[in-house]
Formats: C-alpha cells, sequence, structure tokens
C-alpha cells in the first residue's frame, strides 16, 4: 500500500530505548563506581560548604560535626539539614561558597511569601546543569538535530534557560517561545515543526486549546515527545496530553536551590519514575516529622545534597516534595523517584482530613464528560471550611450530563478521601488558563 508524502503515520512518538553505546560514561557506570564518585563528591562538598559558607559553618559547628567525619555515604545523616528559610535569612548571596566576580548567572524563585530565593552559578555549575539537562532530553528520546520547543518561561525562573541549555548542548536546534502569546506559540510549532516540547503540563493544555481554536489538528502536529514538568501532574493527565497530541508525555523534576530542572528525568522508553542523575545530586528520604531517613520504597519529603555545585552547594535540602525512591530500571545504577503527588505545603487539610490537588485531578479526569481543567476553591462559612471543585465540561458534553458528573466527583472524593466536598461543572473555556505554573488552589478563607 502506498504511504501519501504528508500522511501522518500510525503514531509519531519516538522509538526505543538508546542503545548502550548512546549513553554517557556516567549513565554506564556500575552502581558501585557510583557510590565511589558520590562518597568522593560529597567529601569535596562538605569541606568547600564549610570553609566558604558561613551558615554552613556555624550549623556544622552547633551539630558538632566536621567534613571530617563523611567516611561512608552513611554519615551524611549526621549533618544538619538546610531549609528555604536558611536561604531567606542569607538573602541575597550569603549562601554562596565563591566570590561574586565568579558567578555566571544568578536565578530566583519567587516565594509565595517574602524575599524571593536566589541561586547562583559559576561557568562550571552552567556547564554541569546543562549536561544534566542534555541527559534528561535524551532519556526523553531527543536526539541531536532535532527542533526543540522551548515553552517554560526565560528569566529568573530556571525552567526556560535550563531547557535552552541542555537542548543545545545535546546538539538540538532551539526555538526558545518562552511562554506567554499563545496563539503564536501554535503557530511557530505548525510552521518550524518541532519534535520536541518542553512546557508546563498545565501551560500544555491551554496550547491544546488554541489548537482546537485555530482548527489545527494537534494529532498531526510534528510534536512527538513533550517533557513535563515545574509542577505536579498525574497519570491521568499523562494519558490525556497523549491522546489529544499522539506524543509521548514525560516527566522531569528539578528545583532551583538544587540546580533548577535536570535533578531527575523520567526515561520514555520505561515511563517509570524519574532517573536522579545521582552523580550530581544525592537523594534522602526523610520522615518530614521525626527527620529520619526513611528506606527504599517509603514515601516521605525528598532531601537533596548537590555533589559538584562549586557557586551554591546544598546539603542536605529540604525540597517539601513527597516521593518515594525506587531501584533504578532503564539506568540501573540511578536510583528513581516516584512522581512527586505535592508539595507538604500544597496539601489541603480541610476539616482535618488531609488532600492534594493531584488526587482531585485524578478524580476529575476519570469522570466522563469532564475535560482537565479544574480549580480547587477554599472558602469559609461560619467556622466551617468548605471545598468546591468547579471544572469545565469538555465541549460536546451534553448539558444533562453536568450534574451527574458533579455528583460523581462529590461521590469520589467522599470515598476516596472521606470528605464532604462541592463541585460545579462550568462552560469549556470560563477557567482561567495557566501560561507557565498553575496556581490550582484558590485561597477565599480569611485569616483566622
Ligand atoms: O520548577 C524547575 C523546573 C523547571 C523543573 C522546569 C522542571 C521543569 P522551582 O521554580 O524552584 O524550579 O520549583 C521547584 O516545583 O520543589 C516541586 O515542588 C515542583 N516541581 C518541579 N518539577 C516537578 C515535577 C522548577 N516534575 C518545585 N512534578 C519543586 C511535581 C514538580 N512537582
Amino acid at each position: 500500500m502506498s504511504v501519501m508524502h504528508n500522511e501522518v503515520p500510525a503514531s509519531k512518538r519516538l522509538g526505543p530505548a538508546p542503545a548502550e553505546a548512546e549513553l554517557t560514561p556516567a549513565e554506564r557506570m556500575s552502581a558501585d563506581e557510583l557510590r565511589a564518585v558520590q562518597l568522593d563528591r560529597l567529601k569535596w562538598t562538605l569541606r568547600h560548604a564549610y570553609a566558604n559558607v558561613p551558615c554552613y559553618r556555624e550549623k556544622f559547628d552547633e551539630a558538632g560535626v566536621h567534613p571530617d567525619d563523611c567516611r561512608d555515604l552513611a554519615d551524611l545523616a549526621k549533618f544538619p539539614f538546610t531549609t528555604k528559610e536558611d536561604l531567606r535569612r542569607n538573602y541575597p548571596f550569603g549562601m554562596f561558597a565563591v566570590p561574586q566576580e565568579e558567578l555566571r548567572r544568578v536565578h530566583a524563585s519567587s516565594g509565595t511569601t517574602g524575599k524571593p530565593t536566589v541561586v547562583g552559578y559559576t561557568g562550571e555549575d552552567i556547564d554541569t546543569w546543562a549536561t544534566v539537562m542534555a541527559r534528561s532530553i535524551h532519556a526523553a528520546g531527543g536526539r541531536p538535530g532535532h527542533k526543540v520547543h522551548v515553552a517554560y518561561g526565560y528569566g529568573l525562573f530556571t525552567g526556560g534557560l535550563g531547557a535552552h541549555y541542555g537542548a543545545e548542548k545535546l546538539g538540538c536546534t532551539v526555538i526558545p517561545a518562552s511562554g506567554g502569546m499563545t496563539a503564536r506559540q501554535v503557530q511557530l510549532i505548525t510552521d518550524f515543526r518541532p519534535e520536541i516540547i518542553m512546557v508546563t503540563p498545565s501551560y500544555m493544555l491551554t496550547l491544546l486549546d488554541e489548537f482546537e481554536r485555530q482548527g489545527v489538528d494537534p494529532r498531526r502536529s510534528s510534536l512527538r515527545t513533550g517533557i513535563f514538568g515545574a509542577e505536579p501532574w498525574t497519570e491521568h493527565m499523562r494519558a490525556e496530553i497523549e491522546a489529544r497530541f499522539d506524543l509521548d508525555a514525560v516527566d522531569i523534576y528539578g528545583l532551583s536551590e538544587v540546580i533548577g530542572p535536570g535533578v531527575a528525568q523520567e526515561c520514555v522508553e520505561t515511563k517509570d519514575g524519574l532517573h536522579i542523575w545521582e552523580d550530581h545530586f544525592y537523594p534522602e528520604i526523610i520522615d518530614p516529622v521525626e527527620e529520619t531517613v526513611l528506606g527504599e520504597g517509603e514515601t516521605g519529603e525528598v532531601v537533596f545534597t548537590s555533589l559538584t555545585k562549586q557557586a551554591m552547594p546544598v546539603i542536605r535540602y529540604r525540597t517539601r516534595d513527597l516521593t518515594a525512591l525506587r531501584p533504578g530500571t532503564a539506568r540501573p545504577a540511578f536510583r528513581r523517584m516516584d512522581k512527586v503527588t505535592g508539595r507538604g505545603d500544597d496539601m489541603i487539610i480541610l476539616r482535618g482530613v488531609n488532600i492534594f490537588p493531584t488526587q482531585i485531578e485524578e478524580i476529575v479526569l476519570a469522570t466522563a464528560g469532564l475535560s482537565p481543567h479544574f480549580q480547587i476553591h477554599l472558602t469559609r462559612s461560619g467556622h466551617a471550611d468548605q471545598l468546591t471543585v468547579l471544572v469545565e465540561a469538555r465541549t460536546d458534553t451534553p448539558s444533562g450530563r453536568r450534574a451527574t458528573a458533579a455528583a460523581e466527583i462529590v461521590q469520589r472524593v467522599k470515598d476516596g478521601a472521606g470528605l464532604t466536598v462541592g463541585a460545579e461543572i462550568v462552560d469549556p473555556g470560563s477557567l482561567e488558563r495557566s501560561v507557565g505554573k498553575l496556581r490550582r488552589v484558590l485561597d477565599h478563607r480569611p485569616p483566622r
């Protein structure tokens, strides 16, 4: 049978696992080799931080530990944690371990309260970051010569420039679109035909609307892989995006304090959680309350120690992100982390019950007739806090379906979390769209 020149193949997704020879030497290390590299680098990092950052020297002295006490990777547990509060107290440049003239760049993440968190990079740090990002894009199916549309924001946020340098380092052609100007994004994708898009999952949904508004079939776009991160998203969201665009959707994780995006990446051939690039970032999982180290497979807060960063080493940095560690698969030496379902501080505590926005996302996407666009509103009447889920119907949902869909959500939240909530189905297109990181929860409650 002849295939027309322009016909889209049955699936345009990117192909199989890379051959062994395509992996970088770091990715081919054995677990023992990796542990030896980690220990060397950890000793260097502890010494470097202690010698050059007063905050670390004080914290180590106070805890009665010295870098020389680290003889084994397990000894790391003797050292004190670092928190966002430590970074705030040393705003803007107090956590840096090198003189300012050696910094080639700073980034900052805007906190919801108070001052932003400032992070800095030497030239070598920027190269390390590009290396782990190149590795991430490769693990997602990217290859030299691919065109990469970067729709993470450029600027103080680490998403845009982090993706950009990594894609260049891998040998890709970067389209630095940044966030916003959604109509133009769709035009660029249609005209430039990138294979890869890097964007928050919520902004990908905004782009989906725009494809449909312009009458362009997203399944026939050139996109074959999406590298989505910077905010939590669920397996249901993966299924939705993969089906609507006919592409492979993989997860990328990172945070500014540790380097930016590229701390951990899901491999396209397995899609089974994110391999942590452990030759640069050493993970531990702790019980957030007891502050004890948990074992493999146990869910808790992930804590990272940088192993190679010069400008701003971080020792046992408390991310507040909840996940569990698993053994490596597609990259055997590197442990995986589960998808991050939320941050300790995203958790909604309503009438004593804990619930994460991602739990609601799963329920919304498992309910027929509903789009993935939803918001969580928190209100108070009298002394009672209320949670209401607002969800857009899909364009083809019959109006009679709305009331039953709302009732299904209420029932599923009740069954799943034991919580009575409200649900309202609204018109397609009526909720605010994301251009970057999405604000999922709108808290209208007056302070108590
Ligand atoms: O969001 C870095 C990044 C950019 C990661 C682009 C991936 C892609 P920050 O602005 O410092 O840095 O925010 C970091 O975002 O602690 C998590 O709570 C959340 N986060 C990042 N990636 C994921 C993910 C960037 N894949 C904070 N899944 C982190 C869930 C994520 N949450």
